[in-house]
C-alpha cells in the first residue's frame, strides 16, 4: 500500500512536469494517436468494441466510462499508469495484462528516429501519453 502511494506521487509528479514544460501535447494529437494505436483493441468510438476484441481473452474497457466509474472524476495518474504500463508490471496491481506497455512502445518507435537519444525519446513517449489523456478526457461520458 506504501509503495503504492509512493508510485503514485512520482507519477503525479511526471504529469505535471511533463504538461507543462512540453507544450507538445494536444487533444488533436491524442486523437490521432488513439485512431492509429488504440481503435484495433478499443474500438473507434472507445466503447471497447474493436476488431481485435474477439482474440482477447479480457475485453478491452470501454474507455469512455472511466470516469463515470471512478465518481464522476477522470483519474489522470491512474490513468497515466495503466497506459504507460511500466509501472504496474505484469504482476501489477492491474494483473496480466493483455494492453500493450505503450510507455516502452511509444519510447522503442522513437528510438527508431535517427538523432534521438534515449532522453529524447522519453519525452516524447510522455508527451504521447499525455495527449491521450487529455482525448480520453474528451470522450467521457456525463
Ligand atoms: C491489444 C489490444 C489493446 C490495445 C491495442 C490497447 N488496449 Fe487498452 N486495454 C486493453 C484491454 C484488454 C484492457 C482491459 C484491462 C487489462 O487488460 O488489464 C485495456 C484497458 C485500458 C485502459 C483502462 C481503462 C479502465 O477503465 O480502467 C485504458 C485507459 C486503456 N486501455 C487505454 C488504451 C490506449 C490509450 C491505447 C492506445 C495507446 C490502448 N488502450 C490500446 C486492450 C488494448
Amino acid at each position: 500500500m506504501k509503495n503504492h502511494t509512493i508510485q503514485h506521487a512520482v507519477i503525479a509528479s511526471i504529469l505535471s512536469v511533463t504538461a507543462s514544460s512540453w507544450a507538445q501535447t494536444s487533444v488533436g494529437l491524442g486523437r490521432a494517436d488513439y485512431r492509429d494505436n488504440c481503435a484495433s483493441c478499443h474500438g473507434a468510438s472507445a466503447k471497447g468494441d474493436g476488431p481485435l476484441r474477439s482474440f482477447l481473452v479480457k475485453q478491452p474497457s470501454d474507455l469512455t466510462t472511466i470516469s463515470q466509474r471512478n465518481g464522476g472524476k477522470f483519474p489522470q495518474e491512474l490513468m497515466w499508469e495503466v497506459i504507460d504500463g511500466r509501472w504496474s508490471g505484469d504482476g501489477g496491481p492491474h494483473g496480466s495484462r493483455e494492453m500493450p506497455v505503450w510507455g516502452s512502445e511509444f519510447k522503442a518507435r522513437a528510438m527508431t528516429q535517427p538523432g534521438d537519444s534515449s532522453r529524447t525519446a522519453e519525452w516524447s513517449s510522455r508527451n504521447r501519453i499525455v495527449s491521450l489523456l487529455k482525448y480520453l478526457e474528451t470522450i467521457q461520458q456525463p
